[in-house]
């Protein structure tokens, strides 16, 4: 079966799948995107995932490139046309194709639209999160509008790299004062020595992640104490427990940060917990 993906109004073969050398996705990052879970063929919190679509196509002025309803059948239909039990969903929005200028276009142009669907390897995922990761730490060198889901992510890119190239499987950005802002796909939490969920909150320095918000929603439903406030990387070394969480991710326990292990080097009981029943609380949409 072949893989297909949609490109701006068709659906094509994945080795097909093309845009214009002059999409500003390509000449700029001048474009966002969101990465959908799909559980049993269904996509998992679309409607917090669009919400944020559609935040961060306002923040940069691109218009939608097809109304809400229309993007939701297209990413149904690219689940379905590859058959995808457990993976992601991939949505990328540029505001189009245009003769190379830094300033938008005038007039606007049609943006461009692509998606994706792969399947991934929940067996080796869920293998991961039984032993727990590493993470290493790097200096925070982005810009300050990361709360931006933009697909300019070269500092991240680079983060990541670093963190294989360390035998790391994430890296955490550091802001000059010391505090972990976030991973470079991920949201950063620890759990201090009495207890406490700790994230940082998302008005400034991280993406305010999908993930994040349903187990905010979770802790409060089950009476977990919640800080939202940030953390330093030796307040995380010395935590009870650290983890990270994302889309294609869910909750990963972390068992060292840069080299020091945490506790007693093995995945503790509440990212276990979080991890077991997140599927419980998140919103799983219609087929
Ligand atoms: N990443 N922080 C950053 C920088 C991210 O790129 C992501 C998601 C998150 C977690 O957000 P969410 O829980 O909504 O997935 C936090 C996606 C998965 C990616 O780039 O592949």
């Amino acid at each position: 079966m072949p893989r297909i993906a949609y490109v701006n109004g068709r659906y094509v073969r994945h080795r097909d799948a093309v845009v214009h050398v002059e999409d500003r996705g390509y000449q700029f990052a001048d474009g966002v995107y969101e990465v959908c879970e799909v559980r049993a063929g269904r996509l998992v919190d679309e409607r917090r995932h669009m919400q944020r679509l559609a935040r961060s196509l306002d923040e940069l002025s691109i218009a939608w490139p097809l109304s809400p309803s229309a993007v939701a059948v297209i990413l149904r239909e690219v689940v379905r046309l590859n058959r995808i039990g457990n993976g992601i969903v991939y949505l990328q929005v540029t505001r189009g194709v245009a003769p190379r200028n830094h300033a938008f276009p005038n007039p606007a142009v049609r943006p461009s639209m692509v998606v994706t669907a792969r399947e991934l390897d929940r067996a080796a995922m869920d293998e991961k999160a039984a032993h727990g990761i590493s993470v290493i730490t790097v200096p925070e060198n982005r810009w300050d509008r990361v709360d931006i889901k933009t697909v300019g992510l070269l500092p991240n890119v680079l983060a990541k790299q670093t963190a294989k190239e360390a035998g790391a499987y994430e890296a955490w950005f550091v802001d000059r004062d010391g505090f972990v802002t976030e991973g470079s796909s991920t949201n950063a939490w620890i759990v201090t020595r009495d207890g406490v969920l700790v994230t940082r909150p998302a008005e400034h320095g991280i993406l305010r992640g999908v993930t994040r918000s349903v187990i905010f929603a979770f802790a409060e439903r089950e009476g977990i104490r919640l800080e939202e406030r940030a953390f330093t990387l030796e307040e995380a070394q010395a935590a009870r427990e650290a983890f990270m969480t994302g889309a294609s991710t869910i909750v990963l326990p972390i068992i060292s940060v840069d080299g020091k292990r945490i506790a007693n080097g093995k995945p503790g009981p509440v990212a276990g917990k979080l991890r077991s029943v997140y599927h419980h609380h998140a919103e799983v949409a219609p087929a």
